[in-house]
C-alpha cells in the first residue's frame, strides 16, 4: 500500500500522461481509477491496499493466478543467465525447448490432419495471426513443384462477421467488429466475410432449433465460388471472444475445416483467447476433431505474465519456404522481441503446471459449478442470453427480453454493472452489452461463487432499481 500523498500522485500522472487502450479517456478521467500495485493469487491490489477478484484473467490471460512462485522462479532462473536474445538468424535455449514442448503438445491435433510441426515466435497474439496471415500469403506464391507449384491468385481471405484478431491492419482488415474496425476501412485489404454463427440474433433471420446451421453454409458457398482465389480462411474455433463470447453452434468448426480442405484453402485457428485450457481443452480444436494449417497462440501461453506468442505450423508450409539464399523464399518478417527468453521461461513453467497439477481434469468442476450460476444468470428478467463454453461466460443485457432490444451503446449499461461489481470487490470488463466471466483457470469454489454472486448483485442492481 502507498502513502495517500503518492497514490494522489500517480492519479495525477496516470490521467495526465498514461493514454489507456479501448478507453475513451474523457470518460476515464472522470471515474476514480483504479491503479494496481501488487497481486496475489486470484486478486488485484491497488494503491490503497484494497482486493479485487480478477474475474477478467488480466484480459484474458491470466491461467494460474497471480505470482505463481513456479512461474517466478522460472522468469528469476533466466533473467540470471539472459534476459533477451534475438531468434533472428541465431537461437536461444528456451525458444528451442519451448518449441520442442508446443510441437508435443499440439501432436494429438496431427491425428486429424497434418501435424504442426514448426514454431515461429513473436510477441502478442494479434502479431500470431498477422503472421499466420502472412505465412499463408506468401505460401500460395511460392507453393513449390512438388506440392502443384505456385498459385498466385491466392490471395484473399476469408473472415467472419464479428470476428476479432487483434489491432494491427492486417488482423484489423479480417475483423469484423463494427465498433473498433468501420474507422480503418480504408487502409484495409478486401475479404470476404461469412455470416458469424451468433444463435440470439442470428445474421441470416434463422432459429437454432430449426435451422440446419446456415451460417457455415453460407462459408461454404464463399468457398465454393472464390476458392481459386482464397488463401485462408481466418477462425476463432467455437468462441468468437471480442464478438461476445459467442459460441458457435456444434459441428461449425468441423464444416469449415471439411470446405477448407475440399476446396484447397487453409485454415488459420485463432486460438489466442480460447487457447491454453480456456474451453475445456487444452486446445479448442480438439473438441471438433479439426487439425488447422496454422494454429496461433498468445495470452495464456505465458500464464499470463509476459507478452509471447507463437504461431504453429505444419511441414507442407514450412517447406515452401525453404531455398537458396537467391530465391528469396524466406519469411521476411519478425519481432525484435518475438520469442523472448524469459517469456519462453514463463510459458515453459506455464505448461510444466498444467501438468503437474492436472489442470484439465480439474476443470470440470468447476466448468460445472459455472455452469450453475449460468442458470441464474439466465432467470434475470435483463438477461437475454447467456453463453458458456468451458471456464468463458458472456452474458448479455438487454433492454426487452421478449423482443431482445438491446440498451443502446451510449446507454454504456456493461460498464455500469462491472462499476457496481468493483464496490464488492470485483473486477471485470464488459463487451458493449456482455458482461464477460474469463477468471484464472485455478480460482477456488468459493472465489467462483464470489465473482458470480457479485455480478449478479450488480446485474440487479443497475437494471432493475
Ligand atoms: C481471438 C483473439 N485473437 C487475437 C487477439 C489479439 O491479442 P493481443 O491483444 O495479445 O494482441 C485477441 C485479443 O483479445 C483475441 O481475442
Amino acid at each position: 500500500m502507498l502513502r495517500p500523498q503518492d497514490s494522489e500522485q500517480l492519479r495525477q500522472w496516470d490521467i495526465a500522461h498514461v493514454w489507456h487502450p479501448f478507453t475513451q479517456m474523457a470518460d476515464y478521467a472522470q471515474n476514480e481509477p483504479l491503479i494496481i500495485e501488487r497481486a496475489e493469487g486470484c486478486w488485484l491490489v491497488d494503491v490503497h491496499g484494497r482486493r479485487y477478484l480478477d474475474g477478467v484473467g488480466s484480459i484474458w490471460c491470466n491461467v494460474f493466478g497471480h505470482r505463481r512462485p513456479e512461474i517466478d522462479q522460472a522468469i528469476k532462473e533466466q533473467l540470471q543467465r539472459v534476459a533477451h536474445s534475438t531468434l533472428l538468424g541465431i537461437s536461444h535455449v528456451p525458444a528451442i525447448r519451448l518449441a520442442r514442448k508446443l510441437v508435443e503438445l499440439t501432436a494429438p491435433l496431427g491425428q486429424w490432419g497434418e501435424p504442426l510441426t514448426h514454431v515461429f515466435f513473436s510477441d502478442d497474439g494479434a502479431t500470431a495471426v498477422e503472421v499466420a496471415i502472412k505465412m499463408a500469403f506468401q505460401y500460395w506464391q511460392q507453393r513449390p513443384a512438388e506440392q502443384g507449384g505456385p498459385c498466385p491468385r491466392k490471395t484473399k481471405f476469408v473472415c467472419f462477421g464479428g470476428a476479432y484478431h487483434g489491432d494491427t491492419l492486417g488482423d484489423v482488415s479480417v475483423g469484423g467488429v463494427d465498433l473498433f474496425h468501420r474507422m480503418f476501412e480504408p487502409l484495409l485489404f478486401p475479404t470476404y466475410r461469412a455470416p458469424q454463427p451468433y444463435c440470439y440474433r442470428c445474421p441470416l433471420g434463422l432459429q437454432r432449433e430449426s435451422c440446419v446451421v446456415d451460417c457455415a453454409a453460407a462459408c461454404e458457398a464463399i468457398l465454393a465460388r472464390h476458392h481459386e482465389e482464397i488463401a485462408a480462411v481466418v477462425i476463432e474455433p467455437l468462441v468468437q471472444g471480442a464478438a461476445g463470447m459467442i459460441v458457435a453452434p456444434a459441428g461449425f468448426l468441423r464444416r469449415i475445416r471439411e470446405a477448407t480442405r475440399c476446396y484447397q484453402v487453409l485454415l488459420i485457428a485463432d486460438e489466442v483467447a480460447v487457447g491454453m485450457g480456456r474451453t475445456g481443452t487444452m486446445f479448442a480444436c480438439e473438441q471438433e476433431q479439426v487439425a488447422p494449417d496454422f494454429l496461433c497462440l498468445a495470452k495464456g501461453l505465458t500464464g499470463g505474465y509476459l507478452p509471447l506468442a507463437a504461431t504453429l505450423t505444419t511441414e507442407r508450409i514450412y517447406r515452401a519456404f525453404l531455398g537458396s539464399i537467391a530465391e528469396r523464399r524466406t519469411f521476411f518478417h519478425g519481432h525484435t522481441y518475438g520469442g523472448n527468453p524469459l517469456g519462453c521461461a514463463a510459458a515453459l513453467a506455464t505448461l510444466e503446471l498444467f501438468e503437474r497439477e492436472h489442470i484439465l481434469e480439474r476443470l470440470p468442476e468447476r466448468i460445472s459449478q459455472l455452469a450453475q450460476w449460468c442458470e441464474l444468470f439466465r432467470q434475470l428478467p435483463h438477461v437475454g442470453d447467456v453463453r458458456q463454453k468451458g471456464l468463458l461466460a458472456g452474458i448479455e443485457l438487454v433492454r426487452d427480453k421478449q423482443s431482445r432490444e438491446p440498451y443502446p451503446y451510449e446507454a454504456q449499461i456493461g460498464h455500469a454493472v462491472c462499476r457496481k461489481a468493483r464496490e464488492r470487490q470485483v473486477l471485470i470488463r464488459p463487451l458493449g452489452n456482455v458482461l464477460v466471466l474469463f477468471p484464472p483457470l485455478v480460482i477456488s469454489p468459493e472465489e467462483l461463487d464470489w465473482l458470480c454472486d457479485t455480478l449478479l448483485w450488480a446485474i440487479r442492481q443497475v437494471t432493475e432499481t
